[in-house]
C-alpha cells in the first residue's frame, strides 16, 4: 500500500509564515484508521529525538495544524508521521488522502518532554505507548544517544488489535539488522507488543502489567523503582494519567528542561 515515486515537478505553494511547506513522498495505510505518511525535511528544520511539531494543511487559505511526534529519527533525510483517521476530524478527514507529490505543512519550530535530557541517565529505560503514541519513541529508539545514556531500553506498545501495531516488523526484527544502530539494538533494545482486544502472546494493559509486576518480573527484573530504572509515557489522557499514578506512588519524580527526573510524559496528541 505504500506509493513511491511522486510528482517532484509541480511546484508547491508558498508556505505561510511560521511553516515549512514540504512534499510528501509516501503514504503508508496500516489499517482503516491508521496511517503513516513521510515528506521531505528542509535542512533548516531541527529537532531532537521525541519531540514534536506542528503538522497539516492549509484549508481555506489558512494552515489547519495539529501536534506530531516525528517518527524518523533526527539523522534521517527526510521526516515521517505517524497519524489516526478521523471520518470528521477537521485535519485527518483530510489528511488521510494525502498522495505522493502533495504539499504538508511543518511548523518550524520543534517541541517536547520526551527527549533524554529530561530524564537522569543510567538504568532501564522503559518506553510506553498506547496507538500513536509509539511515534516519538520510533525516533528515540533510532537515536544513538538514547543507547548511550541507558543500559537497556523496553519498549511497550499496546494496541487493540495486531494490524494496529505499526512498525512491528521494524521493531522485532529490522532494527537489528541496522547498519549503523544494529549492534546497539541487539544489546539494549526490548519490543514488547501487546494486544488487548484480540488473541495475541501478551494482552494485558500496560497498567495491568504494572500493577501486577509481571512488566519486571518476565524480564527478570526487580519491581519498578526510580532507582534503577526510567519511563517515558505516550498514549491518551486516561493512560498517562494512569500510569503516572502508579509510576508516582512507587517515587518515581517528573522531569523537566532544567530539572531532570526519572519519567517524563505526553499526550498522543491528535484525536480529531
Ligand atoms: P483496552 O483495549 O483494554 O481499552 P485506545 O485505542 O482506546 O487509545 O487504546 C489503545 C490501547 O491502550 C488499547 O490496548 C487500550 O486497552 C489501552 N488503554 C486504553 N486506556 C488505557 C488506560 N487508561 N491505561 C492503560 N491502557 C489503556
Amino acid at each position: 500500500m505504500s506509493t513511491a515515486d511522486p510528482d517532484l515537478a509541480t511546484p508547491l505553494p508558498p508556505a505561510p509564515p511560521g511553516f515549512f511547506m514540504e512534499r510528501v513522498l509516501t503514504v503508508h495505510h496500516w489499517t482503516d484508521r491508521l496511517f503513516s505518511f513521510t515528506c521531505t525535511r528542509d535542512t533548516h528544520f531541527r529537532f531532537g529525538a521525541g519531540q514534536f511539531a506542528m503538522i497539516g494543511l492549509v484549508v481555506e487559505g489558512k494552515p489547519l495544524v495539529r501536534a506530531y511526534s516525528m517518527v524518523s529519527p533526527p539523522w534521517d533525510e527526510h521526516l515521517e508521521f505517524l497519524s489516526i483517521k478521523v471520518q470528521h476530524g477537521p485535519l485527518t478527514s483530510r489528511l488521510q488522502h494525502i498522495r505522493p507529490g502533495d504539499g504538508v505543512l511543518i511548523g518550524r519550530k520543534a517541541t517536547g518532554t520526551l527527549v533524554n535530557d529530561n530524564l537522569l541517565p543510567g538504568g532501564v529505560l522503559w518506553l510506553f505507548a498506547t496507538g500513536t503514541g509509539l511515534a516519538p519513541f520510533m525516533s528515540l529508539v533510532r537515536e544513538p544517544e538514547t543507547y548511550d545514556r541507558f543500559d537497556r531500553i523496553i519498549l511497550v506498545h499496546t494496541v487493540r488489535q495486531q494490524a494496529e501495531l505499526a512498525y512491528r516488523d521494524l521493531l522485532s526484527a529490522g532494527l537489528a539488522e541496522h547498519e549503523l544502530l544494529g549492534e546497539m539494538a541487539r544489546e539494549k533494545l526490548t519490543y514488547l507488543p501487546s494486544v488487548t482486544r484480540e488473541p495475541f502472546a501478551t494482552n494485558e494493559r500496560i497498567t495491568a502489567m504494572i500493577e501486577s509486576g509481571s512488566l519486571t518480573a518476565r524480564f527478570g527484573l526487580p519491581p519498578l523503582s526510580p532507582e534503577r530504572d526510567r519511563a517515558m509515557l505516550c498514549g491518551s489522557e486516561a493512560m498517562n494519567s494512569d500510569v503516572r499514578a502508579l509510576l508516582e506512588a512507587r517515587g518515581f519524580v517528573e522531569g523537566s528542561n532544567n530539572d531532570p527526573g526519572s519519567y517524563v510524559v505526553e499526550k498522543a496528541f491528535v484525536t480529531k
